[in-house]
């Protein structure tokens, strides 16, 4: 079953799962039926990041940053406009549809809003089933039994396998979501906010599942969510989008302990602390406005105009991602 196959085969194996180099995803808008290109959605511009067999890999951002353009770029649900993409060894960026079929088993999403997702007039059985039987996965009456045992996996009553998927609460779906993305064993699971929908109390339960499932099977995450909290105590290092870049990457603890972004200090800044007496002490950095538009970024720093240290040079030499010790690397002109 699911939970055992990969177990032997992933563990211990230190390999690259996944990498993605100088990506882009512009989206052309045209100006009606007669009007040619008039421009592009610069939606993700440039991005450049690893992740190892097994690791969780955060990535954050606040809305419209172009978290979602990544993991469907990863996926290969949108066609990248420049760069390249690299799965298990295997450069996938523009393969064709039928070459692309084998790796749809091995990488899977599961999506933000688990009303939208699934099937309202299918089965659980069928929603789940329905990966297994695309890709040709056991004979019907052994997908039966798979379906029972990732609902199981799931901690789903299997006794729900005949229900409609809209008699189910978020929490509910989205189990029934993450049993459908197992269900061909995949190596890869990019998670597009999949908790961001959901109570509080059943984030937790969520987390997790998805923590015990990485244990016992391996398995390595994309991780997507907007805020720096979420991905704390998921992520093995986590990566911080603003406006189609990543503008700062770093392990987990580094990240929190050591932010070097006023980018990703402002985000910290916006996690509660659960100490009043620390609450009152610190120092809050507030994100002033909205996220620019993708369609004209600011020159130079994109950040610039919301970041309280801009300076001339900002405005004028777009800062590139350098080290800064420590598997910690950086995109801003301020001395690390
Ligand atoms: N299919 C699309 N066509 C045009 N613009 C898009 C499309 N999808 C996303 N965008 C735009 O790209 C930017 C990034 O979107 P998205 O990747 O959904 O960000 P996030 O997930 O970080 O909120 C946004 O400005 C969004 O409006
Ligand atoms: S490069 Fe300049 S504008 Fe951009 S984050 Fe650093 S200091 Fe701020
Ligand atoms: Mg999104």
């Amino acid at each position: 079953m699911a939970g055992q196959a990969g177990k032997g085969e992933r563990s211990g194996d230190t390999g690259v799962a996944l990498e993605v180099k100088d990506l882009k995803k512009h989206f052309s808008i045209h100006a009606g039926l007669l009007g040619g290109s008039r421009g592009a959605v610069k939606a993700v511009d440039g991005i450049s990041f690893h992740i190892i067999k097994g690791e969780t890999l955060g990535l954050v951002g606040e809305s419209g940053c172009g978290k979602t353009t990544t993991g469907r770029l990863v996926v290969r649900i949108y066609e990248p406009t420049a760069g390249s993409i690299v799965f298990g060894g295997s450069d996938i960026t523009h393969i064709s549809e039928t070459r692309m079929f084998p790796f749809r088993r091995r990488m899977q999403m599961i999506f933000q809003d688990p009303y939208a997702s699934l099937n309202p007039r299918m089965t659980v059985e069928e929603i789940i089933g329905e990966p297994m039987e695309v890709h040709r996965i056991a004979s019907n009456s052994e997908r039966r039994e798979r379906v029972l045992e990732l609902l199981e996996l799931v901690r789903l009553n299997p006794e729900h396998a005949t229900r409609f998927a809209h008699e189910f609460s978020g929490g509910q779906r989205q189990r029934i979501g993450l049993a459908r993305a197992l269900a061909v064993e995949p190596e890869l699971i990019v998670c597009d906010e999949p908790i961001s929908a959901l109570d509080v109390s059943i984030q937790a339960q969520i987390i997790n599942m998805l923590q015990d499932l990485q244990e016992r099977m391996g398995i390595t995450y994309l991780f997507i969510a907007h805020d720096l909290s979420m991905v704390k105590h998921l992520s093995n290092r986590v990566a911080v989008m603003y406006l189609g870049k990543i503008v700062e990457l770093a392990p987990s603890l580094e990240l929190y302990d050591r932010p070097l972004h006023p980018y990703t200090r402002a985000l910290l800044s916006a996690i509660p602390i659960p100490d009043p007496a620390v609450e009152a002490e610190r120092h809050r950095v507030v994100l002033q406005g909205d996220v620019p538009s993708p369609i004209n970024p600011p020159s130079g720093c994109r950040f610039r105009t919301r970041c309280g240290y801009a300076m001339k040079v900002c405005s004028e030499i777009e800062p590139e991602l350098r080290e800064a010790g420590g598997g910690h690397t950086v995109a801003c002109h301020l001395p690390v």
